[in-house]
């Protein structure tokens, strides 16, 4: 007699389950969330940075991000940001992918142009703000010459500038591709210039990327088409970093930004990174994981692989988001600024793997007890 049929646990997902995303595979699914060093000279990323992403490297995450990289000189926020325009940064850069391979991890760029947001000094200047012409700042970019509290007013991008722009994200691109990063993510998100595209509260254009949805996605899209084209099916994954939300009345809503990442699914975007605001100053609702409702509304609503990101800020947490089927992959941002090794300590929180057999072994001894 055979055995009763019992039906089939649907597979569990966990933190520390490879995900394929396009043509790579990362062995785990807690990441490394983009952030700014201000710390390059030229645009040239440094010593600062080999040993900033190398420690995170060595730290247990299955993917760590380069900070929003300029694809311009002008699309910088600060003189101290990382660029992508030239042979000397594409070094500089395949060095420090090099070391992070070695150490068997992945490494993706996040490419940026702040629009409206650029030409500020650093953020621990004793006069934080916006950087005077006189100091080495310029004239910013943005869909409308709406400004930015405290920054100059932005001249608004013509047809022409805004092809250019779209033809710098590919350059910037096949620097990435050349320098051996695995993931290429548009910034698309926190008020720099493609947010003020797709923000009705920055964009009064009438033009073609103004007015609907649609319109106002044109400039994103027409940087998707471009950068996929250049990557091609074995190259780097593609991300798109969303502000799902402007927390504002009038401005970008969750269910705006469902709409675009479902044209960014069919134009070949392997994940949609959803975090929120930063367009305008607003009251934002923070608390331990408060953007993850929002990925989970995203990749309900466009059918697309989502990372879920801010506050999330225990492993314990980070599992549950993964396991429960809310988002397909975590970014942590500031613990992991904290911790460099949070990725282990969360394979050896959670049970997943032996510290002995996690740590480099030049650490074992400083394993937790
Ligand atoms: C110092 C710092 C720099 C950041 N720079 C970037 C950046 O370059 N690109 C980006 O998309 N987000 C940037 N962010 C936002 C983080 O990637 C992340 O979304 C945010 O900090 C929320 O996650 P957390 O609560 O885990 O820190 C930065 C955040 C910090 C703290």
């Amino acid at each position: 007699m055979s055995a009763p049929q019992t039906l089939a646990e649907p597979a569990k997902v966990s933190l520390f389950q490879p995900i394929t995303l396009g043509a790579r595979t990362f062995k785990n699914r807690l990441w490394l969330s983009p952030m700014c060093q201000y710390s390059a000279e030229d645009g040239v990323p440094g010593q600062w940075h080999l040993v900033h992403l190398g420690a995170r490297a060595k730290g247990g995450f299955g993917l760590i991000f380069a900070e929003a990289t300029a694809i311009s000189p002008e699309a910088r926020i600060s003189l101290g940001d990382t660029g992508l325009w030239n042979d000397r940064q594409e070094q500089a850069w395949a060095n420090i992918v090099d070391f992070v391979h070695e150490r068997g991890t992945k490494i993706g760029i996040q490419l940026s142009h702040a629009g409206r947001k650029a030409s500020l000094r650093t953020p621990w200047d004793a006069e934080p703000g916006a950087l005077p012409v006189e100091e080495g700042g310029w004239t910013t970019l943005s869909a409308s010459p709406i400004a930015f509290p405290g920054s100059p007013e932005p001249s608004q991008a013509t047809g022409a500038q805004l092809e250019g722009i779209v033809d710098d994200f590919a350059s910037s691109a096949v620097r990435a591709r050349g320098a051996g990063f695995d993931v290429v993510e548009i910034q698309a998100g926190h008020g720099f210039l493609l947010h003020s595209f797709l923000s009705p509260l920055s964009n009064e254009r009438t033009d073609q990327y103004g007015g609907s949805l649609r319109n106002r996605a044109k400039l994103l899209l027409d940087v998707v088409e471009a950068v996929k084209e250049v990557l091609g099916p074995t190259g780097p994954s593609l991300f798109v970093r969303l502000s799902a939300t402007d927390w504002l009345e009038h401005g970008l809503t969750v269910h705006d930004t469902a709409d675009v990442s479902a044209w960014l699914r069919e134009r070949g975007v392997d994940l949609v990174d959803v975090s929120s605001g930063g367009l305008l100053p607003a009251d934002i609702p923070l608390g331990p994981g408060y953007q993850v409702p929002l990925a989970q509304h995203i990749a309900a609503k466009a059918d697309v692989p989502v990372a879920a990101v801010g506050l999330i800020t225990s492993p314990q947490e980070a599992e549950e988001i993964v396991a429960s089927g809310t988002a397909d992959a975590v970014f942590v941002g500031r613990a992991g600024l904290a911790d460099p090794g949070f990725g282990l300590r969360a394979a050896h929180e959670l049970g997943h793997q032996p510290a002995e057999q996690l740590w480099q072994k030049q650490y074992v001894r400083a394993i937790w007890k």
